[in-house]
């Protein structure tokens, strides 16, 4: 206990703290400047190592040490719902597998073929000699599948937005953006930022603070709206209709980051624009294969002669590799089965549905929404340590989000759900979240 009092103060995952820091922007870039004590100061400056902070940051060796590190946990085996870790088959409750398809046997085999007849690397990028005939089939295919006029390709879902925002919001234009955007969308747009764009946040999902932020921007100047459909930590959905109406009097251009939200909501899985039944009014949607899509890379949709303009000057698709043949063959494969088994988001849905009213039955606090996220509330950095401690030996494993990657008094379990998850997983899920809620007094 008394390890625990002092872990108090540990503030995890590491990454968080960085996102953190990006979000005390704009108010707050001076940190970045130089500062006039450090210009041309007469005075010496005492010279520090970079390497320093790393050898002063022990955080995560504290967790470790006290038995509560719930990051990079190696996987042994993974058959989707059930895993093996440190030698134990453990409920995975935590993962964005949302349709299963990870170990779907055609799936599987689709990504075997690939690298029979592609080789397992592309060894080029797109724009020299890493297109394959599969990138191009898998283009086409999404672009009919979310009904927008072309697609391209990026290697990861983080890169589509590097690849995209800066490429598109240059000088003397504006990047909009919710608060609670994901940090693939905040590396974009500190990186447009970098082009001299400018970039303004509003209050997260609050089409009131929308309004009042892009009102004050130069009526004239180009404006892109960012927002995720699915937000990853909350899976909330996006307030589509009303950022529309937002878009529309104010000229501005939309891009939805659907990577939660394809093959979950929406017509057949065709994501938030669908879900809102405006897909006529999304400009562009972007999204991920490491979700739905059981596979690695990033895709964007939209007008062919924007597609075509990020084809030619995106740093991101040009200067990187493309994805590897058998991750595009997994995708192609994946999307088959969407289109040809749109059931399995039924499933998904009710898995998730089913948790919701679990948890609430129990008397947990949990974020409500539609999706397949369902964020359990705990409030307390350590709170969630221990709780997840305590799933995890009793056979489950979730995401532990603390402060300050969620706000003080959200911390929690964020618990996600598939298509292949059964019945018996999800009552061992709450089972052990029963026992634990219990034990350490977040429910009676
Ligand atoms: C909303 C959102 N956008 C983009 C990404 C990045 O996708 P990828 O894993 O393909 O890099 C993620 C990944 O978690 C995400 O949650």
């Amino acid at each position: 206990m008394q390890y625990i009092k002092k872990l108090n103060f540990v503030q995890f995952p590491p990454s968080f703290l960085n996102l953190a820091r990006y979000n005390q922007y704009p108010s707050d870039m001076s940190d970045t400047k130089t500062s006039p004590a450090n210009a041309g100061s007469p005075s010496p400056q005492p010279v520090i190592d970079l390497f320093q902070k790393c050898r002063d940051f022990t955080r995560a060796d504290e967790v470790k040490a006290a038995g509560f590190y719930p990051y990079f946990r190696a996987i042994e085996e993974n058959e989707g719902p059930v895993v093996q870790i440190e030698g134990r088959k453990v409920v995975m409750a935590g993962s964005n597998n949302y349709l299963g398809l990870t170990a779907h046997p055609k799936v599987k085999e689709a990504a075997r073929l690939a690298v029979e007849k592609y080789g397992t690397g592309c060894s080029g990028s797109r724009y020299l000699t890493g297109t394959l005939d599969l990138h191009n089939e898998l283009e086409a295919r999404l672009a009919k599948f979310m009904g927008k006029e072309a697609c391209l390709l990026f290697s990861t879902g983080y890169q589509t937005a590097q690849g995209i925002i800066p490429t598109l919001v240059q000088r003397g234009e504006y990047l909009v953006t919710d608060k609670d955007n994901h940090a693939c969308i905040v590396a974009g747009y500190m990186m447009a930022k970098g082009m001299f764009a400018d970039f303004v946040r509003y209050k997260h999902n609050d089409m009131a603070d929308l309004e009042r932020v892009i009102s004050r921007l130069p009526a004239g100047a180009g404006k892109l709206i960012v927002s995720d459909g699915v937000f990853s930590t909350s899976g909330t959905i996006v307030d589509l209709p009303k950022l529309v109406e937002v878009a529309g009097r104010y000229n501005a251009r939309i891009l939805i980051d659907d990577a939660h939200s394809v093959g979950v909501i929406g017509r057949g899985g065709r994501g938030t624009a669908s879900h809102f039944g405006l897909d006529a009014s999304v400009d562009m949607t972007m999204g991920t294969f490491s979700k739905t899509f059981a596979s690695l890379g990033g895709f964007v949709v939209g007008e062919e002669r924007v597609i075509n303009y990020l084809k030619h000057h995106s740093p991101a698709l040009i200067f990187s590799a493309s994805p590897t043949p058998a991750s595009v063959a997994a995708a192609l494969a994946a999307l088959d089965l969407l289109e040809a088994e749109p059931e399995r988001i039924d499933r998904l849905l009710k898995n998730a549905d089913t948790m919701r009213k679990g948890f609430r039955k129990l008397g947990f606090r949990i974020i409500e929404s539609q999706s397949a996220v369902v964020p359990v509330i705990v409030g307390d950095d350590m709170l969630a340590f221990t709780l997840w401690r305590e799933l995890f030996d009793n056979g489950v494993f979730v995401n532990a989000f603390i402060s300050p990657g969620v706000p003080p008094g959200m911390q929690m379990m964020r618990t996600s759900y598939m298509a292949s998850h059964e019945d018996s997983h999800l009552e061992t899920i709450l089972g052990v979240f029963e026992k634990a809620g219990k034990k350490l007094g977040i429910i009676s």
